[in-house]
């Protein structure tokens, strides 16, 4: 009882298998003073009653409501914070005309700290509104900027990793913004892994650096070896963008007479910690180099529909064995909310398996078999984000991070109604991923502190 600090009692919705949801009906989830769940336990034994009296004498007993279910908190793999501003603007143009025209200049403002701030502020805040308790960040080549969404983050409480991204090509990158040489990128890579590592606040790793080449078109060789080095002396995670679409995937292969992923592995950026975002062009060979080397990859379905040329083939990748989550590659999807994300997961395997094309007839219009559905989007949410960064979180297990949003179905406003009793359990998680939106989430948990 020392070791607790507060306690849950109602019903609660997880993912322990891929497919499957096991509903934790009227349970007692019991969370330390560090952060961890202690006991996950039936709410109607004697032994949690007697509990349940010491916690409620200290004010430290949330009971939910009937239409009220507890979630594990989401796990966003891929995020540009600096495009905050331009999330839902820009979609109708290709990848490389939108990095040149709207993306680099947006994000060579973050050279004045002080805009960065005032973004990073609001946009962390909106991330936790969303239920996002875990985000994987690209920032901007600026070191100052890129340290300060780290310490947002631990000042606002969302556990996070974040890159200083590293470019330096100057047939791809504007003079205006990229690093002005290898050197320059190598050197700020290994002082902002410092910087983040003696932040004030941070000595348990609670926000963590990553080493972040934007992708192979923006960086020359030398700056993908010197960050490879800095990865084997440091073990950090690593984050890029892999064969995202056709003029991405083409370019590295003239470049360097290989794909992404097998150069990638040949600059020592591919590891047990490696995130690849996007992954849509992978070719056969490319996903056993990826299950060798136990690199995971962030599925962007919304930012792949606008700018990828292609659909992610999820289901052969998990059929492999390759370990995947979500990411909404803000502002490449114009949606910050993983909710969005699993339902665009869904809808796009389910346009891979039957075909897009009504002129070809049925038996040839697509891919057999390749659909995902809404239990295993919530899986690659929660239990595939954690397994993809390593973190203990995304399933209510004992010792696990409580990190946890309280789902609220009766809210003004909601798009679920419950109140028809026509809806089982598995009806009401059902209908919260595909209906459930902010207004929904009263409250998020990160490490077991109310947060939003
Ligand atoms: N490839 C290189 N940079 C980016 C980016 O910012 N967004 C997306 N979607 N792809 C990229
Ligand atoms: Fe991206």
């Amino acid at each position: 009882m020392d070791d607790i600090s507060f306690a849950f009692i109602g019903t609660a919705f997880h993912a322990p298998k891929r497919g499957y949801i096991e509903i934790l009906e009227n349970m007692f989830i019991a969370v330390g003073f560090d952060g961890r769940i202690k006991t996950i336990s039936k709410s109607d034994t004697p032994e949690c009653k007697h509990l349940c009296d010491k916690l409620l004498s200290k004010k430290a007993l949330h009971r939910l409501k009937e239409e009220q279910f507890l979630l594990p908190g989401f796990i966003d793999l891929h995020i540009h914070a600096p495009q905050w501003p331009q999330l839902g603007k820009a979609l109708d143009k290709p990848l490389y005309e939108w990095l040149q025209k709207n993306t680099f200049p947006l994000e060579a403002r973050y050279a004045e700290t002080a805009f960065a701030r005032a973004v990073y502020e609001k946009m962390v805040s909106s991330l936790l509104s969303n239920g996002t308790t875990t985000a994987l960040y690209f920032a901007t080549i600026h070191n100052e900027a890129s340290l300060a969404l780290a310490e947002i983050c631990i000042e606002k409480g969302q556990r996070a990793f974040v890159g200083r991204v590293a470019m330096d090509n100057p047939l791809q990158c504007p003079d205006y913004y990229r690093d002005v040489s290898a050197e320059a990128a190598i050197d700020g890579t290994r002082q902002f892994i410092k910087s983040v590592k003696s932040l004030a606040g941070n000595k348990d790793g609670f926000v963590k650096p990553v080493i972040t080449p934007r992708f192979i078109p923006s960086c020359t060789d030398p700056l993908l070896d010197g960050l490879g080095l800095i990865a084997s002396e440091c073990g950090c995670h690593i984050q890029t963008h892999c064969s995202e679409s056709d003029w991405e995937h083409s370019y590295v292969i003239d470049r360097l007479g290989r794909s992404d992923t097998e150069a990638l592995r040949d600059f020592g950026l591919l590891t047990r910690h490696t995130i690849l975002a996007h992954s849509n062009f992978l070719g056969p060979s490319d996903m056993d180099v990826i299950k060798e080397a136990g690199s995971g990859i962030a599925h962007c379905p919304l930012s792949n529909a606008y700018f990828s040329n292609s659909v992610f083939p999820l289901r052969t990748a998990l059929e492999k064995g390759l370990r995947v989550g979500l990411g909404t590659d803000i502002s490449g999807g114009h949606s910050p909310s993983i909710f969005d994300t699993c339902r665009m997961a869904v809808t796009s395997s389910r346009m891979l398996e039957d075909g897009v094309d009504p002129s070809i007839s049925q038996g040839d219009r697509g891919t057999q078999l390749r659909r995902i559905d809404f239990r295993e989007a919530f899986w690659l949410a929660t239990v595939g984000g954690a397994d993809v960064l390593d973190i203990p979180t995304g399933l209510f297990a004992k010792e696990n991070y409580f990190d946890a949003i309280v789902i609220d179905t009766s809210v003004d406003q909601s798009n679920i109604d419950l109140k028809n009793n026509l809806d089982t359990l598995d009806d009401v998680f059902q209908k919260i991923i595909h209906n459930a939106g902010r207004t929904n989430i009263i409250q998020t948990w990160v490490s077991g502190r109310l947060i939003q």
